[in-house]
């Protein structure tokens, strides 16, 4: 394992029954104050997709707004704000995915990405998947192909790499519980 991890774990804060009793919220806001280990988060990114062919770097709200950009400044690709709904102004593209309770959506403008574009989605942690998969549907209707998700954190308990449908999944750190 690359010995930076150790150092990007250790700065991730778990704060106990947030926002809820039960669940171990893992709090990036702690890793973004540690200069070093932010850094490393990032360049173990672009070291993994400097040289992929990657045009397209969509980052979903709001925390993958934090980990897409410098990423996508570092390879050279355009970033793509996957928004909540009714955030975007101009013609937007939409994909619902469940939640614990009901249903939420994400939107992409209609002509940020091109077909047969190659993207990178980015978020900062995986847990039901729900998210990511819908960020995949969402590039993959307009003729994108996705190469790779990519977080900072899985909860491997909730099994959301399942719900990629195969798509590869890479991350940094393994957060426990639901
Ligand atoms: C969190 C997290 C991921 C998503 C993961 O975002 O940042 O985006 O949940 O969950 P899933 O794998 O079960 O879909 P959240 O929607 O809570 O809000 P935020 O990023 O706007 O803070
Ligand atoms: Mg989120």
């Amino acid at each position: 394992q690359d010995p930076r991890i150790a150092g990007i774990s250790s700065a991730i804060r778990i704060i106990p029954d947030f926002p809820k009793p039960g669940i171990m919220f893992q709090d990036i806001t702690t890793l973004l104050l540690d200069t070093k280990a932010f850094k490393d988060t990032i360049d173990l990114f672009v070291e993994r997709y400097r040289d992929q062919n990657i045009s397209v770097v969509a980052g979903v709200e709001a925390r993958g707004f934090i980990f897409g950009p410098p990423i996508a400044l570092a390879i050279g690709a355009k970033f793509v704000p996957m928004r909540k709904p009714k955030k975007l102004p101009g013609e937007v593209i939409s994909e619902e995915y469940s939640l614990e309770y009901g249903t939420d959506k994400i939107e992409m403008h209609v002509g940020a990405v091109k077909p047969g574009e190659r993207a990178l989605v980015i978020d900062d942690l995986i847990a039901t998947g729900g998210t990511l998969c819908a960020a995949i549907k969402l590039l993959e209707r307009v003729g994108v192909t996705v190469v790779e998700c990519a977080c900072v954190i899985e909860l491997p308990e909730l099994k959301g790499r399942e719900k990629l449908g195969g798509k590869s999944l890479f991350i940094l750190v393994e957060g426990e519980g639901a």
